[in-house]
């Protein structure tokens, strides 16, 4: 197992929906720390890593049951402060003598708790310095089992309605566990709260974005050696980081293809490419592929199999992209945190299957080529603080997301050249509207769609009957949940009138107000 040279923290994880959040809280604080599957922390494991602290993550199991998942017991022997979140406050009770009961979800007679709760305090404890100043704090809780018995040698220091045991401690161990997520939004101190206790447990924040450079520049040339990578470019921060990363560890032996399947936005390939050549010496192959990919998806109007069709047709264009590179072995992807799904299997062996997201939509394994994803820790505001570590020019460092299937799913329905033409004039009319009023740095992204409809309208004298087409702008942290930018109505009445003036082909534009969930950002 490669050690990093930092202070390490070990965050054990139980399967919970948020245990990344845990890392990116404590990156925030300059810590360096591994999410290991609970199934892969031995005893073994444990000595090789030798961390300075532990966290347990939450979960979906329930300690009533005799499968569920524990740690080894011998971590409760290593030494160092343990802290456990929800489940792993449950799991530290069940294992050192406490006791848990079953909520409602596991068929017990307790209460369950979700969503916001506030605590009170019971006594002081330095993890829980700056907590409780205007006396309760807010904090997020989702559990349905709980602590109905303290283990020997551990405190109450903070209750709620439903939650005796929320905050408690053993402090002779240094053991601390909490029923309620600190890792999460909803939980204000919860930030505050993890700085205390890796404070406690002596981290120095000895982890910058600098060494995750240094470090990933290292893993990428242990992973390549003398091979050589293809690396598929779509303009947006993530692949431009992640070419830009790659470039720095091995070189020439890096080769970016940026696909234009016709789907791009207007002036996109000039741009895209032009900012390369000009600022990066990275070899750069301009595939034009509008004929391929636009005929493939003549008269399909479902969104997945245009998604499908694109999907493999992006894996056509590489693949033949790598038969020319000679020594071609890795496919380098901008894959991100929130696009690796990680399940842990309870019950199966004893390593966690991740499974990625792929911006190409999925790689065939015929395909024989392996992949290089060294943003795959990352979340996207950490993705544009390395492109800054890394020198990228900052008008790439701010550009709005831009999904690999590009204009197909913003175009509902079939797709034609004449749609995309019309989208792509009314979307150039709105993004510089959004520039024009200084909002674009506002707005995690923005653009237009144009829907399958036409209405009737008038201009001039004479009756019109065109496209209608939506506009898009959402804020966002991660693009996992987000909510509609709440334009003024005199920026809207004049991107509207601009649009229909503008655009041949558009008579009536509408706002999107909906948010995601339940909504998607994208329209299909
Ligand atoms: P949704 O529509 O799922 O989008 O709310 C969330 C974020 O992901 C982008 N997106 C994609 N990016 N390939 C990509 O590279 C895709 O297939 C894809 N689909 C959605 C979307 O633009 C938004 O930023």
């Amino acid at each position: 197992m490669p050690v990093s040279p930092h202070q390490r923290l070990l965050v054990v994880d139980f399967g919970s929906q948020v245990t990344q959040l845990i890392a990116r809280r404590l990156r925030e604080l300059n810590v360096y720390c591994e999410i290991h599957p609970f199934q892969n922390v031995t005893e073994a494991f444990l000595k090789g890593f030798a961390p300075r602290a532990v966290i347990f993550s939450g979960g979906p199991a329930s300690v009533l049951n005799s499968e569920a998942p524990r740690p080894p017991a011998f971590i409760f022997e290593i030494g160092v402060p343990i802290l456990g979140i929800c489940y792993g406050q449950q799991v530290m009770m069940d294992m050192l003598g406490g006791t848990v009961e079953g909520g409602k979800i596991s068929g017990g007679g307790g209460t369950a708790e979700f969503g916001r709760a506030f605590v009170e305090p019971r006594g002081t404890l330095s993890v829980l310095e700056g907590w409780f100043e205007g006396g309760r704090e807010q904090v997020w809780m989702s559990h349905g089992d709980h602590v109905s018995k303290l283990a020997p040698g551990f405190e109450s220091f903070g209750m709620s309605p439903n939650a005796p045991f929320a905050i408690i401690a053993d402090t002779e161990r240094d053991f601390y566990a909490v029923q309620f997520h600190p890792e999460v939004h909803h939980t204000p101190k919860g930030a505050r709260f993890l700085d205390n206790f890796v404070r406690l447990a002596g981290f120095s924040g000895d982890w910058t974005m600098a060494s995750y450079k240094n470090e990933a520049i290292l893993k990428i040339r242990e992973q390549v050696g003398e091979a050589r990578v293809i690396c598929g470019l779509s303009g947006g921060v993530d692949s431009s980081v992640a070419a830009v990363l790659i470039h720095e560890a091995i070189g020439d032996q890096l080769t970016c293809v940026f696909v234009d399947h016709g789907l791009l936005r207007e002036n996109e390939a000039t741009e895209v490419v032009t900012m390369f050549r000009d600022h990066y010496n990275i070899p750069l192959i301009h595939a034009d592929e509008a004929e391929l990919f636009l005929s493939a998806l003549e008269g399909q109007s479902d969104p997945e199999t245009k998604r499908k069709i694109i999907g493999g047709l992006f894996i056509d264009v590489f693949q033949k992209c790598a038969d020319e590179i000679d020594g071609a072995e890795f496919l380098a992807q901008g894959t991100l945190y929130p696009d690796v799904i990680e399940s842990v299997s309870f019950s199966g062996g004893p390593s966690a299957t991740i499974k990625s997201h792929h911006n190409v939509g999925g790689l065939p394994e015929e395909m024989g080529l392996k992949l290089v994803e060294p943003l795959r820790e990352l979340f996207k505001d950490e993705v544009r603080a390395l492109g800054r570590e890394l020198g990228l020019p900052k008008e790439f460092i701010g550009r709005h997301p831009f999904p690999g299937p590009g204009l197909a799913i913003r175009c509902p329905g079939e797709i034609t050249r004449d749609k995309l033409d019309i989208l792509r004039q009314a979307d150039a009319v709105y993004i510089d509207q959004i520039r024009r009023h200084g909002l674009y740095d506002k707005i995690w992204q923005a653009f237009a769609a144009i829907l399958p409809v036409r209405s009737v309208g008038v201009m001039g004298d004479g009756r019109t009957y065109d496209y209608a087409c939506t506009l898009r702008a959402v804020t966002s942290v991660d693009g996992m949940t987000a909510d509609y930018y709440p334009f003024s109505h005199e920026f809207l009445g004049e991107t509207a009138t601009r649009i229909i003036n503008e655009v041949q082909g558009v008579n009536r534009v509408t706002y999107d107000i909906t948010s995601k969930p339940p909504g998607t950002i994208e329209w299909e």
